[in-house]
């Protein structure tokens, strides 16, 4: 039943939201164990019943949390958690998890000077039960195809062309600042895919920073939206789910319809990191610092100098979550070249949007971007 909300949850998430992680290595460790609450925020224990471990943690990081753990080991909520009870202990499973925890902040303070090195994800790989010994070769070596993916120049030094160099090139490839920011709006239809469905997708953006989406499903519309400082999710049937932390960070980032002229506001440092292959074709990787938020890593095409890849972490207490969007086929929509097709993975699930029509500068009405009023929602497990 978990799955399945899982893949509803997929249709929604156009651009956010909640799906499960693998700890990936962070571009950049975190001093201490997990993320204290800022003063003023919720924290975890004030919110949530049972908290032994997690706690001054910030409240809404406990479900990306989750969500980090659930990717981690390769398992449901059912794995840990009593269905509709998540703060009861009965399960062997969760009382572990926290001793796992504790473990885990320990192993980092004692040998890794505090820094999120060792996660979940170290050990599980995916898998409740980890594996201690090395597997034997079942297959000849794949020669470069085998072994973790990692950017080829990353352990040399970076010697392609500087970050500030790349974004020039790409700002040049898709036609220029004064092209950019002469879009006001912009209005797509096409179709989103996943888990082997097409469903079609309408998306509106405005004001470089208002986008909302619409797919449509036999029993409704699956909403995304960001208005410019909050970001929300619709589905039918259920109550709107408000954004929070990364997912409205990441909603900010893909509603940004003049990213190209923005990405070099968005950071305080960047530096080249090495090249990988993404479709068979070379690209330069670049890692962009931000000011109190996990880096982001862009990835421009050797030759034509397109962003072809964005890969961002959301912060949880216990890891980072990647989501990487691949960007392709991208054409000219007035004047600017723009990707028609973007893939959206994450550890827990993945779709594709194909655009077939784009309108630029066309009227948009305002009212589409007012958040619909809703009964305050306390954050409360997903409904089964
Ligand atoms: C491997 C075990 C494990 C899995 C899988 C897991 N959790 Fe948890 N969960 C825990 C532990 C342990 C705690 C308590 C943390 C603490 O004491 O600080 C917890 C706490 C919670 C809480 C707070 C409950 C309360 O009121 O105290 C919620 C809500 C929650 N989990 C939701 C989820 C959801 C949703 C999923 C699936 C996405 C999930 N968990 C998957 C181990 C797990
Ligand atoms: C240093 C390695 C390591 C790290 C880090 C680690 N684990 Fe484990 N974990 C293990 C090993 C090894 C076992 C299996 C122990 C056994 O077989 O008795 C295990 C077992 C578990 C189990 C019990 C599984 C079962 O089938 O009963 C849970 C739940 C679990 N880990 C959760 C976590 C969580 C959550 C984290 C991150 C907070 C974590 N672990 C981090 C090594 C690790």
């Amino acid at each position: 039943m978990k799955r399945k909300w899982v893949l509803a949850g997929m249709a929604i998430l156009a651009v956010c939201a909640l799906l499960a992680a693998g700890a990936k290595a962070q571009a950049s460790g975190t001093p201490h164990a997990g993320p204290s609450a800022p003063a003023g925020e919720k924290k975890a224990e004030e919110q949530f019943k049972n908290i032994q471990v997690l706690k001054g943690v910030p409240a809404e990081q406990i479900f990306p949390t989750m969500q980090f753990i659930t990717a981690s080991l390769g398992v449901e909520c059912d794995f840990c958690h009593v269905q509709g009870a998540f703060e009861k202990d009965e399960k062997k499973t969760k009382q572990t998890a926290r001793k796992m925890m504790e473990m885990m902040f320990a192993i980092n303070k004692d040998n890794f000077e505090g820094h999120r090195d060792v996660t979940c994800y170290s050990c599980h790989r995916g898998s409740a039960e980890p594996v201690g010994t090395p597997p034997v070769m079942t297959d000849e070596p794949k020669g470069a195809m085998g072994g973790p993916k990692k950017p080829e120049g990353e352990t040399k030094e970076y010697s392609g062309p500087s970050p500030d160099q790349l974004l020039e090139k790409y700002l040049q490839a898709v036609g220029g600042a004064a092209a950019v920011d002469k879009v006001t709006s912009r209005v797509m239809t096409g179709a989103i895919e996943f888990s082997g469905k097409s469903l079609p997708i309408d998306i509106y953006s405005k004001d470089a920073d208002k986008r909302i989406s619409f797919t449509h499903m036999p029993e409704g519309d699956n909403v995304t939206a960001f208005n410019g400082h909050e970001g929300w999710l619709g589905a039918p049937g259920r109550p709107l789910r408000e954004m929070h932390g990364s997912d409205l960070d990441g909603a900010a980032i893909d509603a940004d319809l003049h990213l190209p002229t923005h990405l070099r506001n968005m950071f305080i440092d960047m530096r080249g990191r090495g090249t990988e292959k993404i479709d068979n074709r070379e690209a330069y990787v670049v890692t962009g610092f931000r000011e109190g938020k996990p880096p982001i890593l862009l990835s421009f095409d050797e030759q034509s100098g397109l962003l072809v890849r964005l890969v961002r972490f959301g912060e949880t207490a216990l890891g980072q979550m990647p989501t990487q969007i691949d960007y392709a086929d991208y054409r000219d929509a007035g004047g600017v070249k723009i990707p028609y097709r973007w893939t959206l993975a994450r550890p827990g699930g993945r779709f594709t949007i194909q655009v077939s029509e784009v309108k630029e500068n066309v009227p948009v009405d305002d009212a589409k971007f007012v958040k619909p009023a809703a009964p305050p929602e306390p954050p409360k497990p997903p409904a089964k």
